[in-house]
């Protein structure tokens, strides 16, 4: 169905009038997009969407997780990765303790890449890891690290790009077989991260959006790939500059391959060359 970017406003407004949820700065072309999917599969109109919005709480939070987009992978973009492994990590390898956030973290594919990484280095037992969403139902999904067999399968490529491959050689060395860290089942078409790599993520459903945020801790690496591209400029430099405020000096941020920071230095960032650092 047409939906007007007047009606996209109008669910935005209604949502933040009516629940705990702003997105009235996500970028207006591609909530469009996801709202008119949702009136095809809701098989309701704009006008109905805002009308249940106001009268069921249940409707509004099935919504929202509707409206984000939580495709992910394993070792999605592995350049990335090479980073990590190559040049990141080595520096924050005598660390006692080596913080990080996933912000936006979708299903958990990013976090498990990481935690796998991290174990390749042996610097995993340093590791506090912390993988927010605001979907609950993603948040669910990543706690039991269980995925579709046939659709993940491809992305086990990946994992052999980074964890068996060196990027200045042109030879795979399978030293690491994927099963050491996922239990498959292909009869039930099943593949999920072992339990200790499961028990090491602190997963919370969490709102980027809910103003200045304090954590406890300070971290040493954030990622948040694939997420502010959905959101408006001046509500990605809000983030920005509550994920500084969250980070220590020298530590990195991670966004997506498709991200970048218009003026970092203005928000306390240094571009490297596929991440950020905090100065
Ligand atoms: C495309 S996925 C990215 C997943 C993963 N970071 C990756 O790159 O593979 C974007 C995620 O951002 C989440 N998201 C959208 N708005 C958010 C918000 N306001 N606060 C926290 N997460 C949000 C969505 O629910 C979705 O799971």
């Amino acid at each position: 169905m047409e939906v007007t970017l007047e009606d996209v406003k109008n669910i935005a407004k209604t949502l933040k009038e009516y629940t705990d949820f702003d997105i009235t700065e996500y970028s207006e072309k591609s909530l469009k997009r996801r709202i008119e999917r949702i009136t095809s599969e809701y098989r309701m109109n704009p006008v109905s969407i805002v009308h249940k919005i106001k009268t069921d709480n249940k409707f509004a939070r099935k919504l929202i997780n509707d409206i984000t987009v939580n495709t992910t992978e394993l070792f999605r973009d592995p350049p990335m990765w090479y980073s990590l492994r190559y040049d990141i990590y080595p520096k924050l390898k005598n660390h006692a303790k080596i913080s990080i956030w996933h912000a936006g973290c979708s299903t958990g594919q990013e976090v498990y890449s990481n935690i796998i990484l991290m174990n390749e280095l042996d610097i995993l037992d340093k590791a506090m890891i912390f993988a927010t969403d605001i979907n609950d139902e993603v948040i669910e999904k990543a706690k039991k690290g269980e995925y579709r067999y046939r659709l993940n399968f491809e992305y086990l490529n990946n994992f052999d790009l980074v964890i068996n491959k060196h990027p200045l050689n042109y030879e795979i060395n399978r030293g690491v077989s994927y099963k050491k860290y996922f239990d498959i089942d292909r009869r039930n078409d099943l593949l999920k991260i072992k339990e200790q790599y499961r028990r090491i993520p602190m997963f919370r459903v969490h709102d980027l959006i809910k103003g200045e945020q304090e954590f406890l801790t300070k971290f040493d690496i954030i990622f948040c790939r694939n997420v502010l591209i959905y959101f408006n400029f001046s509500l990605q430099k809000r983030i920005l500059r509550m994920f500084r405020n969250n980070m220590n000096k020298g530590a990195y941020l991670i966004l997506g391959y498709h991200e970048s920071i218009i003026e970092p230095i203005e928000l306390g960032f240094e571009k490297k060359s596929n991440y950020y650092v905090a100065i």
